[in-house]
């Protein structure tokens, strides 16, 4: 049972279910005026399943949206440069209050599953960047975040949330059917999708396809600036962008900081081969008869 202080500050909620997808009770309370957001034309979408790379995205959007001024992209902290469309914790403004008050062009984050997208955004065919991330180290990110930011459940063991990970028992639901359904959507739509292992394999080919995709030019100085701004290393240590402003009472760095490690493959350190053949055998199970593929490492 929570406090009543807990309780307050929205801290360690238990999951409340959005239209059959578990969500924070706070999230949910706020889900009217998400429903209700009126996108316009320029807004640009940043949607990913939780841990996935979105803050990593968030800061190259940023960058390429200011020709890779370093000072202005430290104007902020991320969390406010980009706002979290379906945000609402006690005591701070909303996601959609946060994107009132932005001018245009606005970057927008979300993690909502495909079919919960409030609608405007289909209607004003917004472009959408999706990104993805192997579930094996998406689970490992989750759950060391659980530990750190405190708006979610207990996560329990490592073995316990394994199993509610893959069991879709987790805030956002299943990462299967949240990459499948967003890779389902791309056919039809004005959207980039892409993976956080080919940005880490080759981040300069990511980085020219994002600028395809906006039909922006830069100078060949200017994407070099704007992968180094946005590597691991200069994130880490740039309070702009590694969330280390964030109220100590919703995030505890020292538990587990939010830029952990930022590598693909970390899962290796963590599962057990039990683990390992179980969750490639669930995979299979949950990916059949899908062209949609992950590079686990
Ligand atoms: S959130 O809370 O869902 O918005 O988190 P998200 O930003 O999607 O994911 C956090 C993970 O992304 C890693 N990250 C990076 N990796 C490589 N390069 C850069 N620049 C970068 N920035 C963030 C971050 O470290 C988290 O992954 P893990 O595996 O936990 O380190």
């Amino acid at each position: 049972p929570l406090s009543g202080m807990e309780q307050e500050d929205g801290v360690r909620q238990e999951l409340g279910n959005l239209h059959g997808i578990p969500l924070f009770k706070s999230f949910i309370e706020g889900w009217p005026q998400v429903k209700a957001f009126q996108a316009r034309p320029d807004d640009l979408l940043i949607s990913t399943y939780p841990k996935s790379g979105t803050t990593w995205l968030s800061e190259i959007m940023d960058m390429i949206y200011h020709d890779g001024d370093v000072e202005k992209c430290r104007r902020d902290a991320i969390y406010n440069r980009v706002p979290f469309l379906e945000l609402k914790v006690p005591k701070a403004p909303s996601g959609i209050e946060q994107l009132e008050n932005t001018p245009s062009p606005r970057l927008v984050k979300t993690h909502l599953p495909v079919q919960l997208l409030p609608s405007s955004f289909w209607e004003k065919d917004c472009k959408i960047i999706y990104m993805a991330r192997n579930p094996k180290d998406v689970v490992i990110s989750y759950y060391y975040f659980h530990q750190m930011a405190k708006i979610h459940p207990d996560p329990g063991t490592k073995a316990e949330f394994l199993e509610n990970f893959m069991a879709g028992k987790v805030a956002y639901g299943s990462w299967y059917d949240h990459v499948r359904g967003w890779w389902k959507k791309k056919q039809e739509t004005n959207m980039l999708y892409l993976f956080y292992e080919d940005m880490k394999k080759d981040p300069r080919r990511e980085v020219q396809k994002i600028m395809q995709f906006l039909g922006k030019e830069l100078a060949e100085g200017t994407v070099e600036r704007i992968l180094h701004h946005t590597s691991f290393k200069e994130m880490k240590k740039n309070p702009a962008a590694n969330y280390e402003t964030m109220l100590p009472t919703l995030m505890d760095h020292s538990l587990s900081p939010f830029l952990r490690k930022g590598i693909s493959g970390d899962w290796k350190n963590h599962f057990t081969v039990a683990q390992n053949e179980r969750f490639d055998q669930h995979y299979q199970e949950h990916m059949a008869g899908s062209d949609l593929h992950f590079q686990m490492e």
